[in-house]
């Protein structure tokens, strides 16, 4: 199953994600990102990228929102999500290049799909303007691995 959404409500997704990348914590890459997860009720919860001292630790920006999601009871209302990202200069995100989700993010977005129940739409878009890119989270990580393969539903 995957719900219908508006170019008008992708376009508020986006603008919440450009929003929450002003709030990034991002000095060693210099490169913030903003996520913003769209819920069944309307509500959106938003993540930035979480950087560390200790490289390694760093956290991404959806990985951020679906953990901020689920803490609030809500990992299965999740239908899509906006991903913007840029260069910082400034201490201002740069760019009309849309960026795409990480491995590892696309991954933890499936678990939240596949709780759910439901494909996610996936908005992706540059820091400052530009197109916004629309994917399904099943193209872009097809043939999942997920709760489902272990008894989870
Ligand atoms: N980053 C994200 O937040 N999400 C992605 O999907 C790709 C990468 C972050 C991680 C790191 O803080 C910075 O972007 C540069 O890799």
């Amino acid at each position: 199953m995957s719900d219908e959404i508006s170019d008008e409500i992708a376009d508020t997704l986006i603008a919440a994600a450009r929003e929450a990348a002003r709030n990034a914590h991002a000095p060693y890459s210099n490169f913030a990102v903003g996520a913003a997860l769209l819920l069944t009720n309307g509500e959106i919860v938003t993540g930035t990228n979480f950087e560390n001292a200790s490289y390694g630790l760093s956290l991404c920006a959806e990985t951020v929102a679906v953990a901020r999601a689920n803490a609030e009871g809500k990992l299965r209302q999740i239908v899509a999500v906006g991903i913007v990202g840029g260069m910082m200069r400034g201490g201002v995100a740069h760019g009309t290049d849309p960026i795409r989700p990480c491995g590892r993010c696309r991954q933890v977005l499936n678990e939240a799909a596949q709780m759910g129940g439901r494909d996610l739409a996936v908005y992706c878009a540059g820091a400052e303007g530009g197109a916004v890119e629309a994917h399904r989270l099943s193209d872009l990580l097809p043939h999942a691995f997920g709760p489902g393969d272990l008894g989870i539903r």
